[in-house]
């Protein structure tokens, strides 16, 4: 007897396709990452990945204009300083960069939800995600500058604070923060399983973060632990996540895929710099189709069980949803 089922009748053409397609990316998932600088008044591309830049304010107004136009409904925003010192003082200064760039975006009424990554390596003279003591970073004294980061984002009108720093206990420690100050509308998405990754290193060049001594292992996580992540995002929803990310997305789709059974909070996942700068350049290559491995790319993601994208193609990909 002939097979029963025929796998290839929900396949024969585009209709029946579309019609049993079990995942879709929208618009809405996409989280755009975009970064600003202090210094300098033209934007700079980033050379380590191309097709994104180092905004001045008023080029991030322009960029951000356009992602709208393509359907971007939020970005996160990194600041990169003119001044760096050994407590990242410019990371919770009232004018600080991200601070500055977040009002005008907000004096501009832009339809778009406005997150800040809460982190000190941006602004630390040594690159590091906390305070030094003793050659590593001090976790607890750490807390309360990365708290005040956070109460700085909310006061320029940040609607949701990122923290990636990868300390113990600074979920709460921001949400207690934002709390005692009026901001319990201010939503927390905490970098909760963070991975101590060679895929940020275009990140590390664009945002001039690279630790000028050692590296990140003694905070974010070891590349081989899978059931420690789930521990890492039991604990921050404990603490008072809104929504917990895993990052990098790509080498780590099965924690994703296990972090959406454990916890019944949003997921998100950061197609990081190293993802996007592999793409681009083996686009540039000329051996890829650079269009469709980014949208299968992030289709991976989703169905891994992120609901939540954060990705460098958020604009353009926006763009391609709007056109079909
Ligand atoms: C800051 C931070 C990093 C990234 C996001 N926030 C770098 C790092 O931890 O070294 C990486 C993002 C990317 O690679 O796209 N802690
Ligand atoms: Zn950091």
């Amino acid at each position: 007897m002939f097979p029963t089922h025929r796998a290839r009748r929900l396949r024969r053409n585009e209709s029946i396709r579309d019609l049993v397609r079990e995942t879709r990316l929208h618009a809405e998932d996409l989280v755009y990452p975009l970064f600003v600088q202090e210094t300098s008044g033209e934007p700079e591309p980033i050379k380590a990945m191309p097709g994104q830049s180092r905004h001045t304010v008023d080029s991030l107004l322009a960029e951000c204009e356009q992602a709208v136009e393509a359907g971007v409904r939020a970005v996160l925003l990194f600041g990169i300083p003119a001044q760096k010192d050994d407590v990242g003082s410019q990371a919770y200064a009232e004018t600080g960069i991200v601070q500055r760039a977040v009002r005008a975006l907000k004096e501009r009424g832009f339809p778009l939800l406005i997150c800040t990554d809460v982190c000190l390596c941006e602004y630390t003279s040594h690159g590091h995600c906390g305070i030094i003591h003793e050659g590593d970073v001090d976790n607890d004294p750490t807390l309360e500058l990365l708290a005040r980061t956070a109460l700085s984002h909310a006061q320029a009108g940040a609607d949701l604070v990122a923290p990636s720093d990868m300390m113990d206990g600074r979920i709460k420690a921001v949400r207690r923060m934002l709390d005692e100050s009026g901001f319990q509308r201010v939503a927390v998405m905490s970098y909760a399983a963070k991975y101590a990754s060679a895929y940020y290193g275009p990140f590390r060049e664009a945002a001039d973060s690279a630790p000028r001594f050692g590296d990140r292992r003694s905070y974010q996580m070891d590349p081989a632990n899978a059931r420690e992540a789930l521990r890492e995002v039991r604990a921050d929803v404990e603490e008072g996540a809104d929504i917990v990310m895993v990052k990098p997305a790509l080498a780590y789709l099965d924690i994703i895929h296990a972090v959406r059974r454990e916890v019944d909070v949003p997921l998100a996942a950061y197609n990081v710099s190293g993802e996007y700068a592999m793409v681009e350049f083996a686009a540039r290559a000329g051996v890829i189709d650079r269009e469709r491995v980014i949208a299968e790319t992030l289709l991976s993601i989703k169905r891994a069980g992120a609901e939540i994208i954060l990705t460098y193609w958020a604009r353009e990909v926006a763009g391609w949803l709007k056109e079909k």
